[in-house]
């Protein structure tokens, strides 16, 4: 690893637009190596975490470095789960969204709302100085762990009309969310115990993957030295895009507009003509079968056991054969991301698709926090990215009536001259 520091000794800089070979920070959370298709956080191969470990242990795991052990998972559990509760006032802000609105739209501004209900945790009041302080970090760590899942639940009570369910600390923290989500009068509602666990893994392997787009936003907004609040809130913001957190709505809504598989080789060819993109295919990192893919894969499987197997599936699969063995996906070693098989799941578990990125978010504000306090512990100067100026060179300033038209006019197409109402005198 060159600092680049080394070659504006040299008078010389570097142009690298995306940051497809520039390492902005140190750490220690999460390990890619992208030709292998190996994921492990703190050192632990993704594999045996999902098969070993629940959502909330991986979740200390990455935010403090090591597996808690029975007492520390004890006491982590309880403090997330007592953070579980939102303000009256907050579920009035939710409340006032429309009818339709987008759950993730619904989900960043919840987060950024955030900050003005805990003011105590706002640097602009206090000074950044206040996250000296390690029970400050914690505690705003303990809150957006723990009232993520309940401002994806009122978000998606929200849209269906039903009212909001206050959060069940008896259950476990997936549990819980599912409780939120789905009961209505039953006095004793409780999740299928397989579906939890489902949706466990699922978060595990959504839960860090190093320096993404979200959570390079988070380290971004957080060297201002803004509340964390905020800077979660435009990692989800990051997150929502299509090509990151949001591939998985874009897939299933590809998956299920090709509908059958019949419609495969049509749709190929069209992806091969750049006219169309394969979500839920390739990867920034990965240039092999990414690991996460794989246990999605495993996943679905145990879901469809429970909940009827979804046949688009068969559309996922035969997609995936056929564009494994075509030269255009094997010459650019594109394979099947997280978030091929992950809206399957999602939409064999009912939640709707608007719904699936908000589900991501959950899992990934675990990782946003652990970057978020690694950089804290670390310091870090603000994040200054530079530019290649391209623009024109110095002219001199030309007064109104001396222009020419050198705007094109079609920006303004459809608008009506000078945004006149044409209906008005
Ligand atoms: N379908 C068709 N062609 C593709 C795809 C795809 N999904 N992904 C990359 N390519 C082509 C691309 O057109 C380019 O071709 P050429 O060399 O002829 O110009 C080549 O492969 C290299 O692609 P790239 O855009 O330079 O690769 P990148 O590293 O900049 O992009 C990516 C990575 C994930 C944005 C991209 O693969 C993509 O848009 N995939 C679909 C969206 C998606 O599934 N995103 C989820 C990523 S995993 C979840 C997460 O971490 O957020």
């Amino acid at each position: 690893m060159i600092p680049a520091s080394f070659f504006s000794q040299m008078g010389l800089s570097l142009y690298d637009n995306g940051y497809l070979n520039t390492s902005v920070c140190r750490s220690t959370i999460s390990y890619i190596d992208g030709d292998r298709g190996i994921l492990r956080y703190r050192g632990y191969n993704i594999e045996d975490l999902a098969e070993h470990s629940s959502f909330i242990e991986v979740s200390y795991l990455l935010i403090y470095g090591h597996l808690p052990t029975r007492t520390q998972l004890d006491t982590w559990n309880t403090r997330i789960m007592r953070h579980t509760y939102v303000h009256e006032n907050m579920i009035d802000y939710m409340k006032s969204f429309r009818y339709d609105a987008h759950p993730m739209g619904m989900l960043v501004s919840a987060i950024a709302a955030m900050s003005t209900f805990h003011p105590e945790a706002s640097t602009a009041l206090h000074g950044d100085q206040i996250y000296d302080d390690p029970r400050m970090v914690n505690k705003q760590i303990f809150r957006l762990v723990g009232k993520l899942p309940t401002l994806a639940a009122i978000a998606y009570r929200h849209r269906i009309g039903r009212p909001y369910v206050y959060p069940n600390q008896d259950l476990d923290f997936t549990g819980n969310f599912l409780f939120m989500m789905d009961r209505l009068s039953e006095t004793t509602y409780t999740p299928n115990p397989a579906l939890v666990r489902a949706l466990d893994v699922i978060f595990i392997l959504h839960a860090d993957h190093e320096l993404n787009c979200s959570t390079a936003a988070v380290r971004q907004l957080g060297s201002t030295g803004i509340d964390p609040y905020i800077s979660v809130a435009g990692s989800a913001a990051a997150l929502y895009g299509p090509m990151h957190g949001g591939a998985n709505e874009a897939a299933l809504r590809m998956l299920e507009e090709i509908g059958s598989v019949e419609n495969i080789p049509a749709f190929i060819e069209e992806v091969k003509a750049k006219k169309r993109k394969l979500m839920g295919f390739g990867h920034r990192v990965y240039k092999f079968y990414d690991p996460r893919a794989k246990l999605m894969r495993k996943t679905a499987e145990e879901v469809f056991k429970i909940m009827g197997r979804n046949p688009i599936i068969d559309v996922a699969v035969e997609l995936e054969r056929i564009a494994l063995s075509d030269e255009y996906f094997i010459k650019r070693n594109l394979y099947p991301n997280v978030d091929f098989y992950s809206g399957i799941i999602y939409k064999s578990m009912g939640f709707p698709t608007d719904f699936f990125p908000v589900l991501f978010a959950i899992a990934r504000t675990t990782g946003w926090l652990a970057h978020w306090r690694e950089q804290l512990m670390e310091g870090t100067p603000i994040f200054r990215p530079a530019q290649a100026y391209d623009g024109v060179s110095p002219r001199e300033y030309v007064k109104m009536e001396d222009r020419e038209s050198a705007v094109d006019e079609s920006v303004f197409a459809g608008y009506g001259a000078g945004g006149a109402n044409p209906r008005k005198l």
